[in-house]
């Protein structure tokens, strides 16, 4: 398959991008400065001269502190940057799909999220985002929405490649302990956005790794674990400790109500994904 990948030099579109190589497709990954998803006339253009079979849109506005004080710019490649690329790949008859993020949840539910609840986005990222998915699904029937969370992997600054790196060096680290998540390994989602590609399915769909979810907390300990350090060197601190800009949801862990229905499996468990990572 011809499978164009934008945003390439983000964390989740080299995953993307490598995985689909591994696959023998034939990728064009094109960074900002190839393609501004921003530009409506530039993701026409550039869709119809390629001709993909399938965009995968890995490019966002993903500082979600500085989206608090830099609004336009988050919106331009949350919001617009989506509606375009779906406006594109309708034109074009390409397979679309975008990424969005458990943040357009408001936090307040101790269980999981699942695609049939309603989002109550707290931040200015968080509205962006909330707000791409809504222009995509006016502009494309055929799109698909992935939303996601707490993913990590190699080439970005995600948190788990900080804790990685800070633990291996000897550090003691502060991790907060009260917010929940499902960590996500960018390699398995970006194999689960190829196998989405496959299928004749559109809407929304949560792809995170399985089990229970954790707090960045508990990610550390795991991680430090793996490491073979003790876990005393990870402290517990509160998400209030850290007084930043954005408001987060407290509770943000996903799950799928629609895996069976597309004849999918549960991706590993975030611990098997954790491990991966680390010895990687
Ligand atoms: N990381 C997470 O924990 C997480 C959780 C849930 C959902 N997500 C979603 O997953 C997707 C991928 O995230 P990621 O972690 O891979 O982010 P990332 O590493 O920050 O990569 C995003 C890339 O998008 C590029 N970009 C920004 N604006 C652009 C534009 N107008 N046109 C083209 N490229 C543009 C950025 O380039 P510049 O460096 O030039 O700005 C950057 O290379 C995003 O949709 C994000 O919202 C991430």
């Amino acid at each position: 398959m011809k499978i164009l990948v934008t945003g390439a030099k983000g964390m989740v579109a080299r995953a993307v991008a490598e995985h689909c190589r591994s696959i023998g497709d034939d990728v064009a990954a094109l960074d900002r400065t190839r393609l501004d998803i921003a530009d409506r006339e530039q993701c026409l253009s550039v869709v119809g001269e390629l001709r993909p079979d399938a965009v995968i849109n890995c490019a966002a506005y993903t500082d979600v502190d500085g989206a608090e004080s830099n609004e336009a710019a988050a919106y331009a490649a949350n919001s617009d940057g989506p509606a375009n690329l779906a406006a594109a790949c309708r034109e074009h008859n390409a397979k679309f799909i975008t990424i969005s993020t458990d943040y357009v949840f408001d936090g307040t539910n101790t269980g999981f999220y699942t695609e049939d609840d309603a989002p109550a986005p707290l931040g200015i990222y968080a509205k962006s985002k909330f707000d791409g998915e809504l222009r995509v699904a006016k502009e494309n029937a055929n799109a698909i929405i992935v939303r996601s969370g707490w993913i990590y992997g190699e080439g970005g600054t995600n948190f788990l490649s900080v804790i990685r790196d800070l633990l291996s060096s000897g550090k003691h680290i502060t991790a907060i302990s009260d917010s929940f998540g499902t960590p996500t390994f960018a390699g398995d989602l970006a194999r689960r956005l190829r196998e989405l590609v496959e299928r004749d399915v559109s809407g929304f769909v949560h792809v995170t790794n399985s089990g229970e979810g954790s707090t960045y907390y508990g990610v550390a300990c795991e991680t430090a674990k793996l490491l073979g350090i003790d876990a005393s060197v990870v402290t517990p601190i509160s998400d209030a400790d850290l007084k930043r800009p954005a408001p987060r949801p407290r509770y943000s862990r996903l799950a799928s109500k629609r895996l069976a229905e597309l004849g999918l499996d549960e991706l590993p468990d975030w611990r098997d994904a954790l491990r991966r990572f680390v010895k990687a």
